[in-house]
């Protein structure tokens, strides 16, 4: 960068063509404005020195004097004017002519994946629909009595210890520990004839390589007039077929549950070997799915239901478990991990 020339040994016009000349050559916007600051304005060199010739001319000159400082000083700042617009205009054509490589491929997006819980769970959504079933859906946080109580649980029933319930502090209200008490919020809602399907989430204190804290059951619960344990078998066995293909079969054995009465072990023929025995049914050909009974008339009592006019069933299964059969996912945790490599097998 040029030093500014000692302002008053020069005459204001050949300063004004250094200015000129620099202010033109200034190759960026700062550069340029540096020049300006140097020579324009009320600070400049070009200022100064007019300043200077006006008090050396004699006094009948001074005012002609100022005049020609003034046109000098007014060349600067339209030279000034007229670079800040060129260079502008250069950086807008040096943008337009950049060039695009229009060949260059895109960036692709990874798109997201419904988890296969959730295409287990509408698929059993819609076998169900197709037999009238509506959805109906209960809070995850419940009362003891919803859970427990009118599924004739009372306080001190042992039933209540298989469960392995995670109670919140100072409350009655729990982590539902199975869907069931959706039944009794259905049922307090509306009259019988009842038809409905309830998934959700629900909670037990287990953790181990086929038991989450955190899982899926459905719940089905059928009431009318005249419903027999034969529906039950009918409707579960529809239900096995539609999802896992027409060669499946179903086996009830007899079990416990105090809301239900009788109450079954609801098994299905191996997906796996078809019922020849393998790791997966540990040789047996069936695998435990879920729980099914007719409706307990005590717990048609908590919901003031007229057991002699009405019966009904009700049956609850995982729908993690059913995930891991269809999708044949070997450890339930595989489920709750999040990984793209199982998750990018759904689309
Ligand atoms: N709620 C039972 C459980 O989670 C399953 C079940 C549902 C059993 C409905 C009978 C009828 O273990």
């Amino acid at each position: 960068m040029p030093q500014a020339p000692e302002p008053e040994k020069l005459d204001v016009v050949a300063l004004v063509d250094t200015a000129e000349r620099e202010l033109a050559a200034a190759a960026t916007e700062q550069a340029l404005r540096e020049v300006h600051a140097r020579y324009g304005g009320r600070e400049g060199a070009i200022k100064r020195a007019v300043q200077a010739a006006i008090n050396a001319a004699p006094k009948d000159r001074k005012r002609e004097v100022g005049q020609v400082g003034n046109a000098a000083l007014q060349r600067i700042e339209g030279a000034f004017e007229a670079r800040l617009r060129s260079l502008g205009d250069e950086a807008r054509t040096r943008d337009l002519a950049r060039t695009v490589d229009v060949t260059l491929p895109g960036r692709s997006h990874r798109p997201g994946h419904l988890h296969p819980i959730t295409h287990a769970r509408r698929a059993i959504e819609r076998i169900f629909a197709q037999l009238g079933f509506t959805l109906a859906t209960g809070p995850q946080v419940e009362t003891d009595f919803h859970n427990f109580e009118a599924l004739a649980m009372p306080p001190d029933h042992p039933a209540r210890d298989m469960q392995d319930t995670f109670y919140l502090a100072n409350s009655d209200l729990l982590l539902r520990t199975h869907t069931s008490p959706v039944q009794i919020r259905t049922m307090l809602a509306q009259r019988p004839p009842v038809r409905v399907i309830c998934p959700g989430t629900v909670y037990r204190r287990d953790d181990d390589p086929t038991h989450s804290p955190m899982f899926h059951q459905v719940e089905g619960l059928l009431v009318d007039e005249q419903v027999t344990f034969a529906d039950l078998k009918g409707v579960l066995l529809h239900f096995a077929r539609a999802f896992f293909g027409p060669a499946t079969t179903v086996r009830l054995r007899p079990s416990f549950f105090p809301f239900t009465e009788p109450s079954a072990e609801f098994d299905l023929s191996c997906v796996f070997c078809a019922g020849a025995g393998c790791r997966t049914c540990k040789n047996t050909g069936w695998i435990e799915v879920g729980g099914a009974g007719m409706v307990d008339p005590e717990v048609f009592r908590h919901v003031d239901y007229d057991s002699e006019r009405y019966t009904g069933f009700a049956f609850g299964f995982g729908i993690d478990r059913m995930a891991m059969l269809k999708y044949r996912i070997s450890d339930i945790r595989l489920l709750y991990e999040g990984d793209h490599r199982l998750l990018e097998q759904f689309p």
